[in-house]
């Protein structure tokens, strides 16, 4: 926000651009043009990166379109104000600005959307999952594609799923997976967190449900998260008497979600799968009850590879350090990491020298490392994905 009302203060104050500059300017600039439409990226990346930066919506055709009017908008500030312009601020600008209202009819919904903190979710976080790291695969047949595909859904009768549970130990990827479905879809991610729910006390806490589950009648392309399921939905037989209420108002949101015709996904996760109520995991309520625990040896060598690609990264045997992280979990790993790139900051903030990462500084920082998952941690998610798993 500090950053736009600078750069909307610096616009009007020193220089004399005119805040719409005329459309013809654009398509003076022949050359620069050739180069935006050269590089313009499919359809579906202009839609989830507009989206991405904005927040506006756009069918993938129109955004085709306008990824190339915000390029050359960002290229025209950028000469004006003589440094580069990001995208979010040309895009951003572009479609307050300069878009017209057939251009930008599809951005609407936008008080609800911000009353209840919606977020648009890099498309990053979905392409760098490793293909093979379960569950990415389960979710692009069994959610993904059915929400995308709507011609081939009816025509094979496949209803796609509303309703979703995440389960499996802290750590393993739960809420990464739920932003990156968001950010796969390019629809909003809001979180309902418990704070949400709590703002009037315990005895309040079923009426907002129901206010918020109300409002996203009104939302389409939005999943609706939840984490720690467990501390909302326990088991009525072990709660006491507002957690029954809680759990009792579930029961009925949860079947009325999935009568809506918009596209609201809601996704519960939970680390704790045995302590919810037994009725909201009965066939009928949640479609799909996905499991995401560890990692093998390809899922943890994608993410080692994705956080040393962060680093300042000497020569390192990453297969090696595979090997030496059998329990680690994503959230252990991207521990790691941080400790491995403070040690070889303070090392060169104390000796002046360069200091890349190693494998040999990787596997001592391991040797005094203790992941989160122990055997019967995971003998026990294995029990879990026996009784509970449907997908
Ligand atoms: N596939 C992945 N690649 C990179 N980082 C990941 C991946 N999965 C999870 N992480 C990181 O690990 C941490 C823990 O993941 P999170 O989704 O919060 O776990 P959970 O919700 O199961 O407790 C997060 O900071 C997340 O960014
Ligand atoms: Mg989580």
């Amino acid at each position: 926000m500090f950053i736009w009302q600078y750069f909307r203060f610096y616009m009007q104050t020193y220089s004399q651009i005119p805040k719409i500059i005329a459309p013809t300017q654009y398509y003076n600039q022949g050359f620069i043009l050739d180069k935006i439409i050269l590089d313009t990226p499919s359809p579906e990346i202009c839609a989830s990166k507009i989206f991405e930066a904005s927040g506006a919506k756009f069918d993938a055709d129109v955004a085709k379109d306008l990824w190339q009017k915000i390029m050359q908008h960002k290229w025209v500030l950028s000469e004006r104000l003589n440094r580069d312009v990001g995208f979010k601020i040309a895009c951003t600008d572009f479609i307050e600005n300069i878009g017209t209202d057939e251009e930008l009819s599809t951005h609407n919904q936008e008080k609800l959307l911000v009353q209840m903190g919606a977020r648009t979710i890099s498309r990053d976080i979905w392409d760098t999952i490793s293909d093979t790291q379960p569950p990415k695969k389960l979710i692009h047949k069994r959610i993904i594609l059915p929400l995308v595909e709507g011609a081939l859904t009816e025509k094979y009768g496949v209803i796609p799923p509303k309703t979703i549970i995440f389960f499996g130990p802290p750590g393993t990827g739960k809420t990464h997976f739920v932003k990156a479905m968001a950010g796969r879809l390019a629809w909003w991610f809001i979180e309902i967190a418990p704070s949400m729910l709590m703002v009037d006390g315990v005895d309040k806490i079923g009426a907002h449900l129901r206010a918020i589950m109300e409002k996203t009648r009104s939302l389409d392309e939005a999943i609706i998260f939840i984490d720690e399921f467990e501390e909302f939905a326990g088991s009525r037989d072990s709660a006491n008497r507002i957690d029954r209420s809680i759990t009792n108002e579930f029961l009925k949101q949860v079947p009325l979600i999935k009568s809506q015709p918009n596209k609201v996904l809601l996704v519960c996760a939970t680390n704790y799968i045995r302590q919810l109520d037994t009725a909201l995991l009965r066939p009928g309520r949640f479609d799909c009850i996905i499991p995401v625990g560890t990692l093998d040896d390809d899922g943890r060598k994608t993410i080692l590879e994705y956080y040393l690609s962060m680093m300042n990264c000497g020569v390192v045997d990453v297969d090696h350090i595979v090997s030496l992280t059998p329990k680690f979990t994503p959230a252990d790993i991207e521990y790691l990491f941080q400790i491995v790139a403070q040690y070889a900051f303070e090392e060169e903030c104390e000796s002046g020298a360069n200091t890349p990462v190693t494998t040999e500084m990787i596997a001592e920082k391991i040797a005094s490392f203790r992941p989160s998952l122990t055997e019967a941690m995971i003998a026990e998610f294995r029990e879990d994905v026996a009784i509970y798993s449907r997908v």
